[in-house]
């Protein structure tokens, strides 16, 4: 039973906003891009949508559908779906993946906000040099102050966000950030494209080149997939959790996909036909849009603005998906063990805070302490983006297929969207297959992969 006192989203689309909103982040905007220009382009981008339809669309809709039954947090769901305590480690697992995430997001997400600075005062269109760029970089993230201090900025505004509640705080922030990260984004893939020489960057984007897709090209398509679509740590099943019940779950999910697939596309457009019109190279890495970008801003009519702009556009996607990160962990102290939201927001955020540290520091002061040859950041990246998060996706869908039940699961799914699956019913059982054999298969071995075993 939901506690009287539980709160839900005040229309559809705020939670589509929402929920659009953890989907869309540093994964599309700062990861998509250059693991695309690592990975050759267009045939990547076809292998990452692929994934997206047949492993993130049926687990997006479980996601949601498991919250929206249950009206409760990730361990709370689990539980009261199966009346006993034997799954609810799969929302423990999910918590925890969210806690670790927050605390290294928290990181590049400061780096937004230290570039966003740097661009207003002029020092990011300043440089004319890719090397001096890239000094730049790693003058700024040598400093463990700047590192920290940005993400201190960082964490509290997300806590003062997620302290407001579903409806008065992470709603309303995303009912207004998302559109304006979408006009943002427009403005900059039309002057991308206006750039002289940006059919280059296009070509880049819409030619594939399948002899350059290897089994890792999949691999990691399979990867960004899950990140990017916040899946399989109960972040869209938490935001499910307050949704009404006669929402539409297959529209919504749809719509979610769409707009999280549209911004990493329109992010790559606006990203290469800058980084092709002004000669750089696409496969630069993490430290693309840090590195190669100012370099772009420079070269480029009116790049003082665009600068500003471009890291606004950064610090807004990294807030709509970090309040996602922690309200995970704040609904279930606030579901399951009655706590003030106050208190779960400023003990979890604290934590969070000080947990990131080390990965901060990473990059300076402790860039040579390794655990198994990782520094911290790589280390908490690596165990809850390729270890938990897969891991996650495939308990979801076994638990939906082998404990809960594909019959349940489809009434549950089908409230709110009946016209829907009475007039093309075989969708349900679409979504039966995807769910127990394309999902599974598809994640085991992406999972055996990324641990090394095949
Ligand atoms: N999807 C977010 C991004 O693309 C990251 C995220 C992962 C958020 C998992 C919530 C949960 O940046």
């Amino acid at each position: 039973m939901s506690t009287p006192t539980r709160e839900n989203w005040g229309s559809k689309f705020g939670f589509i906003m929402a929920a659009a909103g953890s989907a869309v982040g540093l994964g599309n905007i700062w990861k998509y891009p250059y693991v695309v220009g690592q990975n050759g382009g267009a045939a990547f981008i076809f292998i990452y949508i692929f994934c997206i339809i047949l492993v993130g669309l049926p687990l997006v809709l479980a996601e949601i559908a498991i919250g929206r039954t249950t009206q409760k947090n990730p361990i709370g769901a689990f539980k009261e779906l199966t009346k006993s305590n034997n799954w609810s480690f799969i929302g423990g697992m999910g918590i925890l993946a969210g806690f670790v995430i927050l605390s290294f997001y928290c990181i590049v997400a400061g780096w937004s906000i230290g570039y966003f600075i740097e661009s207003i005062n002029g020092t990011v269109i300043s440089y004319t040099q890719a090397s001096e760029a890239g000094a730049h970089f790693n003058e700024l993230i040598s400093n463990p102050f700047w590192v920290i201090g940005y993400q201190l900025i960082f964490i509290l505004v997300t806590m003062f966000i997620v302290v407001k509640g579903i409806k008065d705080g992470i709603e309303k922030g995303c009912k207004f950030l998302m559109p304006a990260l979408f006009v943002i984004l427009l403005i900059l893939v039309v002057r991308g494209l206006t750039m002289e020489g940006s059919s280059a960057g296009v070509e880049f984007l819409l030619k594939p080149d399948f002899s350059k897709v290897t089994g890792n090209t999949i691999l990691m398509a399979l990867g960004q997939a899950f990140f990017s679509m916040s899946l399989g740590m109960g972040a869209l099943l938490t935001y499910g959790s307050y949704m009404n019940k006669k929402d539409n779950i297959p529209s919504a999910s749809i719509s979610i996909i769409v707009l999280d697939v549209l911004v990493a596309i329109l992010a790559g457009v606006a990203i290469f036909t800058a980084v092709f019109a002004t000669g750089q190279n696409p496969g630069e890495g993490p430290s693309l849009i840090f590195q190669t970008l100012p370099l772009v801003f420079n070269k480029m009519t009116g790049g003082y603005i665009f600068s500003v702009v471009f890291f606004f556009l950064l610090i807004i996607a990294a807030i709509t998906s970090s309040v996602s990160l922690l309200e995970v962990i704040v609904s279930y102290f606030v579901d399951e063990k009655k706590w003030t939201r106050k208190k779960a927001v400023l003990i979890f955020g604290s934590l969070s805070f000080l947990i990131g540290i080390p990965s901060a520091l990473s990059f300076n002061v402790l860039s040579d302490f390794k655990i198994f040859g990782l520094t911290f950041f790589d280390l908490a990246d690596y165990f809850a983006s390729n270890i938990l998060l897969p891991l996650g996706g495939l308990l979801i869908a076994i638990f939906v297929i082998y404990k809960w039940g594909i019959k349940n699961a489809i009434t549950s799914l089908k409230e709110g969207s009946e016209n829907l699956f009475d007039s093309y019913p075989f969708l349900l059982k679409l979504w039966e297959i995807l769910l127990k054999y394309i999902a599974p298969v598809l994640i085991i071995f992406v999972f055996l992969n990324k641990i090394g075993v095949i």
